[in-house]
C-alpha cells in the first residue's frame, strides 16, 4: 500500500487506558495518513464514483471525571473512489475546543454524563452549556464542502473535499443562528437546499432553518415548544420539514438548579411538528405513541398524508439496575438491544390531524440509511445496521425491504465492527437497490480496518470488493456518500 503518515496528534491517555468506548475496537488514532488503500479481495467498481466520509468521536485527553462516547474529538475518514481508483484520508476536525485542550494538555469542558459545574472553562458551546463542541456526531456535504456537526448543537466545521483541511466555521454569511446547528441537517438532493433545526434552554427552545444552495439563509422560524427538549434528528418532505417534541428531555425541576438529568416521562405522548419547508405557513402538531427516535429514514407526501420512517424506541430509558457505576448505567443506552430500536411508520393525516403508525419490522436496527435520490419519494429500501448486544458497535447489517417486509441480513463476523453504511447508486441507473453498500470495518482478528463494498441488490453474496486502510481506525459514528457532481471539482484521486 502506498500510505503517507501525514501527522501525529499528541494524546494525553494513558497507556493503559481500561475504558470501554477508549479500548478495543474503539481505540482512537492519534496519526493522520494519506493513502492508495490496497485492494485485498475483489476489485473496486468502475462505476463507484463520489465519496464515503464517516466521522469519528476520538478522544485525545481523558475526561475530567467522566468520559462518554459521544464527548470525543472528531476525526473524518474519507475515501474517494472513480475510475476503479481509490483514495483515503484521515484527519482530525480543527475545533476551537481541540485546539484549547491541546494547548492545556487536557480536558477543559464538561461532557454528556458530567455536571458543568465539572469545566475547567465557564465558556462552552452546546444547547447545555460548559461542553465542548466536538463536532464529531455528523458530516453532511453541502456546496462542494463537508460540514461537520454536533448533536447538541454548535458550529458546523467545514473541511475541504480535496485535503481533508479544516476551513473554520461556516457562517452562512453572518447568519447562522447564535444557538448553532444540531447535527442531522438534511441536504436535498433534488433542490440543494440544506435543512436544518436548533435547540436551546431559551424560548422558545426549538427553530427551523432552510439554506439555499447559494448559501444564504431564506428560512429561520421558531417552532416553540413547551419547554427544553432533546430532539436528534428532523425528517423532510417536498413541501414539509418534520420535527419532534419526545418525552424524554431534562428534568425541568432539576434543571433549576443545573441539574440536566434526562428523564422519560412515560405518560406523555410524542408531537411530530408538520412545518412548511417554505413561507411562513402553519406548523401542525401530531401526536404519537410515547418513544424516543434518534434517527429517520425518509418522509414523503402520499396524497393529504405524510410519511416517515424511522426507528422507534419500545424502551427509551433502559433499565440501569444492577449498573456497576454511572458509565456502565448510562452506556446501556448507547446499545440498540436496550432501547429496543426498530424501523416504524408513522402517516400523519393534514385532514384530519390524526396519526397512525406501525412497525415495519421486529429486528432490532437502527442506523438506517437508502439510496439518497429516493429522498421525498416512496422508499423500498432501507439499510439499516444491527447492534452487537449491549454495546454501541455494529456487528452486521439488514436490507429492509419495506414494501414486502423481507429481510437480508449480514453479519460482519466476529470482532469485526461495521459503520453507519451508505448506498451509492450507480451512476444513470434507476433501480432503486442498483448500486453499492460502502462502510469501513474495524477488524479486531487482523488488526486492521477496510473499506468493505457491498453489492446494494445481493448484499449477503458477500463483498464485492475489500481495500486495507494504513491504520486501524476507531468504531465511529455517522456518515455520508457524495456524488461526483456534489464533490464539485474537489479531488483526492
Ligand atoms: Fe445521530
Amino acid at each position: 500500500m502506498d500510505a503517507r503518515l501525514v501527522n501525529t496528534v499528541v494524546s494525553t491517555l494513558p497507556s493503559d487506558d481500561t475504558h470501554p468506548y477508549r479500548t478495543g475496537p474503539w481505540h482512537p488514532q492519534t496519526e493522520e495518513w494519506d493513502a492508495t488503500p490496497r485492494v485485498v479481495a475483489g476489485a473496486i467498481p468502475s462505476d463507484l464514483d463520489g465519496m464515503y466520509l464517516r466521522n469519528t468521536e476520538n478522544p485525545v485527553h481523558p475526561a475530567i471525571t467522566n468520559y462518554h462516547p459521544f464527548d470525543g474529538d472528531a476525526m473524518l475518514h474519507m475515501i474517494e473512489f472513480g475510475d476503479g481508483r481509490a483514495a483515503y484520508k484521515n484527519r482530525f476536525v480543527r475545533t476551537a475546543g481541540l485546539a484549547a485542550e491541546a494547548e492545556a494538555g487536557m480536558a477543559l469542558w464538561a461532557g454528556f454524563i458530567e455536571l458543568p459545574d465539572t469545566a475547567h472553562r465557564t465558556d462552552g458551546w452546546t444547547a447545555r452549556g460548559r461542553m465542548k463542541d466536538a463536532s464529531s456526531t455528523d458530516v453532511v456535504v453541502h456546496r462542494g464542502e463537508a460540514l461537520t456537526s454536533f448533536y447538541w448543537c454548535g458550529d458546523l466545521y467545514r473541511i475541504d473535499l480535496s485535503t481533508g483541511a479544516t476551513l473554520g466555521t461556516e457562517t452562512w454569511h453572518g447568519a447562522i443562528p447564535p444557538w448553532g446547528v444540531s447535527a442531522h441537517q438534511k441536504v436535498d438532493p433534488a433542490t440543494g437546499e440544506l435543512l436544518f433545526f436548533t435547540f436551546s434552554k431559551e424560548a422558545p427552545y426549538l427553530r427551523y432553518g432552510a439554506v439555499g444552495a447559494d448559501g444564504v439563509v431564506h428560512t429561520l422560524r421558531d417552532v416553540p415548544t413547551p419547554g427544553p427538549r432533546l430532539p436528534h434528528d428532523m425528517a423532510f418532505t417536498e413541501h414539509y420539514v418534520i420535527l419532534n417534541d419526545f418525552p424524554l428531555f431534562w428534568r425541568p425541576d432539576l434543571l433549576e438548579a443545573g441539574i440536566h438529568l434526562p428523564k422519560y416521562q412515560r405518560d406523555l405522548p410524542s408531537r411530530f411538528a408538520i412545518v412548511p419547508r417554505h413561507g411562513d405557513g402553519e406548523v401542525r402538531w401530531f401526536e404519537a405513541d410515547p418513544t424516543y427516535v434518534l434517527h429517520f429514514v425518509n418522509a414523503f407526501e402520499d396524497g393529504d398524508t405524510v410519511v416517515m420512517d424511522g426507528f422507534f424506541q419500545r424502551n427509551p430509558a433502559p433499565s440501569t439496575r444492577g449498573a456497576a457505576d454511572l458509565e456502565e448505567a448510562a452506556f446501556r443506552s448507547l446499545a440498540l438491544d436496550q432501547l429496543e430500536t426498530v424501523l416504524h411508520r408513522w402517516r400523519f393525516d393534514l385532514r384530519t390531524g390524526t396519526t397512525t403508525e406501525e412497525d415495519l419490522s421486529e429486528r432490532y436496527t437502527e442506523f438506517g440509511m437508502m439510496n439518497p435520490t429516493v429522498a421525498t419519494r416512496p422508499h423500498r429500501y432501507v439499510y439499516a445496521a444491527t447492534g452487537e448486544p449491549g454495546r454501541f458497535l455494529f456487528d452486521g447489517l439488514v436490507k429492509h425491504d419495506v414494501v414486502t417486509g423481507a429481510e437480508e441480513a449480514i453479519r460482519f463476523g466476529d470482532g469485526v465492527f461495521g459503520s453507519e453504511t451508505v448506498m451509492a447508486p450507480r451512476a444513470g441507473t434507476t433501480a432503486e437497490d442498483d448500486g453499492y453498500l460502502v462502510t469501513f470495518t474495524t477488524d479486531m482478528n487482523r488488526d486492521r480496518s477496510y473499506c468493505v463494498i457491498y453489492d446494494a441488490a445481493a448484499p449477503s453474496a458477500g463483498p464485492v470488493c475489500e481495500l486495507e486502510l494504513p491504520a486501524r481506525i476507531s468504531s465511529g459514528t455517522h456518515s455520508t456518500w457524495a456524488t461526483r457532481t456534489e464533490l464539485a471539482n474537489a479531488t483526492m484521486l
